[in-house]
């Protein structure tokens, strides 16, 4: 298993180019689902998570090849020969729940293996479920499995969310393109992924309005044909690297980035200190002073500020000037990286879904072990700022979701390498 090795190395300059954003295109990728023609999908990022929904999407019977060194996918679904999603794949990425709204709308049938808990929560698919029954589709849970069927085609309801679930959305939305009538969606997720899976709906022949909003409205359509789409940048990449200067001080450019794919995220930072300024296709982080001052966020669905940039800003907060809050609203056991970051010499409090963190003067280089995609990255930028070296073990959370970490870093003037054992 490969490690990473990190050694605070002082104030980072350079370019950073963002991806395209891996949320948007796991619910792009299943998109093929719902025509039999070609979806090409530009600016994809080359990330295991994509490799893992191309092998759910090929055991279903489509097809997906990767151009351009991973950069463009190809999708095609001349016929969906397997209605069956296996726990073996399923179990790896809950975003896999994505391909049951395309199924029930095209075949009227699917059946997806029950995702299970994972290390941020027991992240339920009750929502996903409840708005497909609602259009029509029906389930059974037989041995780990999801069972759904629908008699005839889908058909359009008014459906409220009692939660906002980024998802839940996406599945409905999905599934409403080619269901009979009209659907409306209410208080729905309003993240750029969204909007981005519209957009490219829409290129395929959908018709929607209101994505962006909370409230979407789908008329269906008989059938959708080809599009090529460009995927929108990764707002969660972009945030992480916006910190790496921030905690390890100096300037960084980060290409492709924009401030409305963040806005609250850059509220704060600047709240606590930092310059970004932004260019006509770029936007540059620049640490003025030598400590960031301490801050209070809460997670929220967008646009509030994202629960997958919490842990790297919690790394941030450990050296800041002053006492920060956190509170977690959208996954209840997303503090994992707490206890690896105080091995680090940090100082941080966590009752329930609130953490404390009081800034320190500097942090250690220690062995840590990283628990999730986010909290791994966050382990990584705590070791940019550390005095000496810092061995972040189990990478393959990191590698779900951000590409060549150390090349990125590394140019910029990190001290960052990859080990295999
Ligand atoms: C997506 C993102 C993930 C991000 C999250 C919140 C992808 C592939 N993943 O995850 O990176 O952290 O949005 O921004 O896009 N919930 C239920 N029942 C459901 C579905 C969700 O109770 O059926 C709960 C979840 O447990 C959680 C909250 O709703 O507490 C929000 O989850 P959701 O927005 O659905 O997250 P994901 O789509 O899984």
């Amino acid at each position: 298993m490969d490690k990473i090795v990190v050694v605070g190395n002082g104030p980072l300059y350079g370019k950073i180019p963002i991806a395209g954003a891996k949320n948007a295109c796991l619910a792009l990728m299943p998109a093929t689902l719902l025509s039999s023609e070609d979806l090409i999908l530009t600016n994809s990022p080359r990330l295991s998570d994509i490799r893992t929904m191309s092998h759910l999407l090929k055991s279903l019977g489509c097809s997906v090849v990767s151009l351009d060194e991973g950069r463009t996918l190809v999708l095609s679904t001349k016929n969906i020969d397997n209605h069956i999603a296996e726990y073996d794949i399923v179990r790896k990425m809950r975003a896999s729940i994505l391909v049951l709204g395309p199924m029930l709308a095209r075949e009227g049938r699917a059946i997806v293996s029950l995702p299970g808990g994972c290390a941020i929560g027991a992240r339920p698919v009750d929502l996903h479920l409840s708005v497909l029954e609602a259009l029509g589709a029906i389930f059974e849970l037989r041995d780990g499995y999801i069972e759904g069927k629908v008699n005839g085609k889908l058909k359009g309801a008014i459906f409220t969310f009692p939660m906002v679930s980024v998802g839940a959305t996406e599945n409905a939305l999905m599934a409403a393109t080619l269901a009979l009538g009209t659907t409306v969606l209410k208080n729905v997720a309003r993240e750029p992924e969204i909007v981005d899976l519209a957009e490219c709906l829409i290129k395929m022949g959908a018709n929607i309005s209101g994505h962006g909003t909370s409230e979407i409205t789908i008329d269906g359509v008989e059938s959708l044909k080809g599009a090529t789409h460009s995927i929108v940048a990764d707002r969660i990449e972009l945030g992480t690297y916006m910190l790496a200067p921030v905690i390890a001080g100096g300037e960084v450019e980060l290409l492709g980035g924009r401030r409305n794919l963040i806005s609250s995220f850059c509220d704060k930072l600047e709240q606590s200190g930092v310059e970004i300024l932004q260019k006509e296709n770029s936007l540059v982080v620049r640490k003025t002073n030598n400590q960031v001052r301490g801050i209070n966020i809460i997670t929220e669905p967008f646009p509030g500020f994202p629960t997958d940039l919490q842990a790297q800003m919690m790394a941030v907060l450990c050296t800041a000037l002053g006492d920060s809050i956190l509170e977690e609203r959208i996954f209840e056991n997303r503090f994992m990286h707490a206890p690896e970051l105080i091995r680090m010499g940090a100082k941080i409090d966590v009752q329930g879904g609130v953490a404390k963190v009081s800034g320190v003067a500097r942090l250690r280089g220690a062995p840590v072990m990283a628990t999730d995609l986010r909290a791994s990255v966050s382990l990584i930028l705590a070791g940019l700022a550390a005095e000496g070296e810092t061995i972040v073990s189990r990478v393959y959370h990191l590698d779900r979701g951000y590409e060549k970490v150390e090349e990125k870093l590394g140019a910029c003037g990190a001290l960052i390498q990859r080990v295999s054992e």
